[in-house]
């Protein structure tokens, strides 16, 4: 039976939920304390740039199943089911701040006129789920009230600009549910998944938490590695594409997230990881292998830095640089913790003018540097440039006419970080490339 929801919070997980579980056939109230952005949304805009949403946007909000509102109670008071998908940002103690998911948890305190599941799905630190059971248990006792209600942790597995069709294919479906009533409850919201035979992992709140942070830092690490094995296939003359390849092979290894790159970026890994450090201080617990991730990830940046400041005969004082790509991966406007960050700050502390282009991020990343001159097209990017950096793997830069480039460009230097050119191709029209871990076997031997 479909279920009466409430999503709080429309940010990039909250909204993809809401719109993909009113397309499951519930009915989805999506509830902000933005009033622009729900604005927004009424009018069908979404707020930010993921492929295919749109659609479901709009089928959904015109078979009536999916609503907006800024009326947090009234949605959680019609509800079923109350989802929480606020942001948990991480701190500068690198510990996730929980105060978003506080304050929902007192605004369903406050409305909670029935049996309700509450549905944790923002990444929260392990215990947080059981904290907010706590607490509602406290605030109702406090007003003198009962309710009954249950929380579930769900995890979610998005990834920006694949987010639709994750929500419609996810690999698992984690749900930390401690009661049938509940069980139960899922299962309907839930029950398109099922049919699908998406497999169900059902944990204790705890396990569910975890998951989270254990899958994250899992892949963060994988990154990590194949970025330094990149590094030294460089220094050895080997080819790491043709090593992750192979690797990949292996069914227990999988060829996934074996791209080498300038390291990675986003809301979540970066935070992720660091909260999962934070975590282990707190149980006093090891997580030394996760420390050395994040230090060797940040390594990796400045490894760029370095690697096309020698290629510019080592002084960037005056020079010109042209970035082609500023978010964090490809098919996003996102900038978060995008490497482009780091590696933009170096150049222009180093004396560099930094002419940029991207095809989604320019507007977020001109409010950081507005030093930096944000261009129409990659050509004017290039234009009097003495080398570029390539730092996203969008698909137009994988075809970028070199012809065109090489006319446009003071000096013909090519810095690939992500690997998207051919190396043979690039040199025979005449540039000095380098891409990661693309190695040639010492010269004579
Ligand atoms: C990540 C996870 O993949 C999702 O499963 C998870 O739900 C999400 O975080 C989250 O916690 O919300 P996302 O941050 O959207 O998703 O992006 P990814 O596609 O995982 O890429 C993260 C970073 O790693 C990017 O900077 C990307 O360029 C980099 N990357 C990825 C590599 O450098 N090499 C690879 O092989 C893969």
């Amino acid at each position: 039976m479909s279920k009466k929801i409430c999503v709080i919070g429309t940010g990039y997980v909250g909204l993809i939920a809401a719109v993909g579980l009113a397309d499951f056939g519930n009915e989805v109230i999506a509830s902000d304390v933005d009033e622009r952005k729900i604005e927004g949304l009424k009018q069908g805009r979404v707020p930010f740039y993921e492929p295919g949403i749109q659609g479901y946007l709009e089928r959904n909000v015109n078979s009536g199943r999916l609503s907006f509102t800024t009326d947090q109670g009234r949605g959680i008071r019609r509800a079923e089911v109350v989802f929480i998908a606020v942001g948990t940002p991480g701190q500068e103690d690198g510990q996730a701040d929980l105060s978003l998911v506080e304050q929902v948890v007192e605004i369903i305190a406050a409305n909670l006129n029935a049996y309700k599941v509450i549905v944790c799905k923002s990444t929260v630190p392990i215990g947080t789920n059981r904290k907010i059971k706590n607490r509602l248990k406290a605030l109702l006792k406090a007003a003198d009230r009962e309710a009954e209600f249950d929380v579930v942790s769900n995890p979610e597995f998005l990834r920006e600009g694949r987010g639709v069709y994750d929500f419609f294919h996810p690999d698992r479906t984690v749900l930390g549910c401690e009661s049938e009533r509940s069980r139960q409850v899922m299962t309907d919201v839930y029950r398109t998944l099922n049919l699908i035979s998406t497999p169900f992992v059902w944990c204790n709140p705890e396990t569910a938490e975890l998951i989270k942070y254990a899958s994250n830092a899992f892949l963060a690490a994988k990154i990590t590695f194949i970025n330094q094995m990149a590094n030294l296939a460089e220094a050895a003359g080997a080819d790491i594409h043709v090593i992750a390849k192979a690797m990949g092979m292996d069914g227990r290894i999988s060829p996934k997230f074996l791209h080498p790159g300038p390291g990675y970026g986003g809301s979540c890994f970066p935070k992720d990881t660091q909260a999962l450090v934070k975590t282990g201080e707190a149980w006093g617990v090891d997580m030394s292998l996760i420390r050395t991730v994040i230090e060797a990830n940040e390594e990796q940046k400045m490894r760029m830095v370095r690697k096309f400041t020698g290629l510019l005969g080592g002084d960037l004082t005056n020079k010109t640089a042209a970035v082609l790509g500023l978010t964090f991966k490809s098919e996003t406007d996102d900038i978060r913790e995008s490497p482009a960050i780091k590696i933009v700050a170096a150049l222009l502390k180093a004396g560099a003018r930094v002419q940029a282009h991207d095809p989604q991020g320019m507007a977020n990343f001109s409010r950081l540097f507005p030093e930096v001159k944000c261009c129409q097209d990659e050509f004017e990017a290039l234009a009097g440039a003495d080398g570029v950096l390539l730092l996203t793997e969008w698909n137009e830069y994988r075809s970028l006419d070199l012809h065109k480039a090489g006319n446009v460009m003071r000096e013909k230097i090519i810095l690939d970080t992500r690997n998207l050119l051919d190396p043979r191709e690039v040199r025979a029209w005449g540039f000095v490339y380098q891409g990661v871990g693309r190695g040639e076997a010492p010269a004579g031997q």
